[in-house]
């Protein structure tokens, strides 16, 4: 039997957003947000051009408590109030990851509530549920500075990857190549906004695995391209920087239409009955370019196509409190023994989760 409605607080702290929220699930499983609260740590590891996981862990325990008190207020409640603590136990930075779920122990312990530990690939794989109340199955793309995979959701808890990265992550490949251009960070925007300037057609760069019938992704090599075509042109001029972007996001654009379309067609063949959604989800979801090529691939594979906003595509907490609230609502709750893990696939994140 379903029961009454659920607020829950989420926390997040698994990179380099501290991040908390409060998310309530009504019996009917309608999702709200009802605050949402991000503090980017950007700033702070600018300088050392990626995050450096010493100063991540110290910035979360420093705001943390501020954040979660934002949360709560915005929210205009107490912790009385709340039904559960949710909070990302990993996959992540494991100092941060520390700092949050025993932020929520602590809370949970003081509040007498229960505490659900998150996967953080899990709460970007549910998030489509909270805005739209969206059934399984559908397919995930979730595309970030630490993630990138193809995930078929079946079910609460179940979870198959069809296809990851052999090396680098997407955004971590916006990134790398900003770094390289001497672009500031967060890279994707920079590059984005570069290569809408530039002539893709400049330079001629590899589509690794493009044409293979897997579906994995593979950026270190397309990075490596650019950085030599960079070397060879040096010192590069604003119009080189611009044609290097374009080219990189046209050849990263490529291989994400190509894979999506293959993923897409892998669900109508598992799931024939099931009309195909295709979910995106992570940073680099924001990219315009990546945007309309998905467009363009799931009108002619007859799906539809979820983006979520900027704000629950990026990390934040009431992803986190959401994918709480199911497993609350499924029964599943976490012991105050449960440990923080760097790694935690998503395949592994079962219902029945180990203490
Ligand atoms: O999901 P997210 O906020 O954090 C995690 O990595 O978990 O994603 C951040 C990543 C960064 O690598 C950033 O460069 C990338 O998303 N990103 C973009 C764009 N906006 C953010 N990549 C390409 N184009 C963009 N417009
Ligand atoms: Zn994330």
């Amino acid at each position: 039997m379903e029961q009454a409605g659920t607020l829950v607080l989420g926390i997040e702290t698994s990179c380099d957003e501290t991040a908390a929220a409060l998310v309530y699930r009504g019996a009917d499983g309608r999702g709200e947000i009802v605050s949402n609260i991000v503090r980017s740590q950007i700033d702070e590891h600018a300088e050392f051009g990626g995050v450096v996981p010493e100063i991540a862990a110290r910035s979360h325990v420093r705001w943390l408590d501020r954040i979660v008190a934002r949360a709560l207020g915005e929210g205009g409640r107490d912790l009385s109030e709340i039904t559960a603590i949710a909070a990302t136990a990993g996959p992540g930075l494991i100092g941060g990851l520390l700092v949050g779920l025993t932020s929520a122990k602590a809370l949970a312990a003081a509040a007498a509530r229960p505490l659900v530990a998150v996967n953080h690939l899990e709460a970007h794989v549910l998030t489509p549920r909270l805005i739209g109340q969206l059934d399984f199955p559908y397919l995930v793309l979730l595309i970030s500075g630490g993630h990138t995979q193809f995930v078929a959701a079946r079910g609460l808890g179940d979870y198959a990857v069809w296809g990851t990265t052999i090396d680098d992550a997407i955004g971590e490949a916006f990134d790398k190549v900003a770094k390289l251009l001497g672009l500031g960070l967060p890279g994707g925007p920079a590059v984005e906004a570069e290569a809408l300037k530039g002539d893709a057609s400049r330079f001629d760069f590899p589509r690794p695995l493009l044409g293979q019938k897997r579906l994995d992704f593979s950026l270190s090599g397309l990075k490596t391209a650019v950085r030599q075509a960079a070397d060879e042109l040096a010192p590069v001029g604003p119009g080189d920087i611009a044609d290097l972007c374009a080219g990189f996001q046209a050849a990263v654009v490529e291989v994400v239409a190509a894979r999506s379309a293959a993923a897409l067609a892998r669900f109508a063949s598992e799931f024939p009955e099931v009309h195909p959604r295709l979910v995106v989800a992570g940073g680099v979801a924001a990219n315009r370019a990546i945007a309309a090529a998905l467009e363009k691939v799931t009108a002619v594979a007859g799906a539809g196509l979820v983006v979520p906003s900027p704000v629950l595509c990026g990390d934040n907490a009431a992803i986190v409190a959401w994918a709480g609230a199911e497993r609350l609502a499924a029964g599943v709750t976490s012991g105050p023994e449960f440990a923080a893990r760097a790694r935690w696939p998503l395949d592994g994140a079962e219902m029945a989760v180990p203490g």
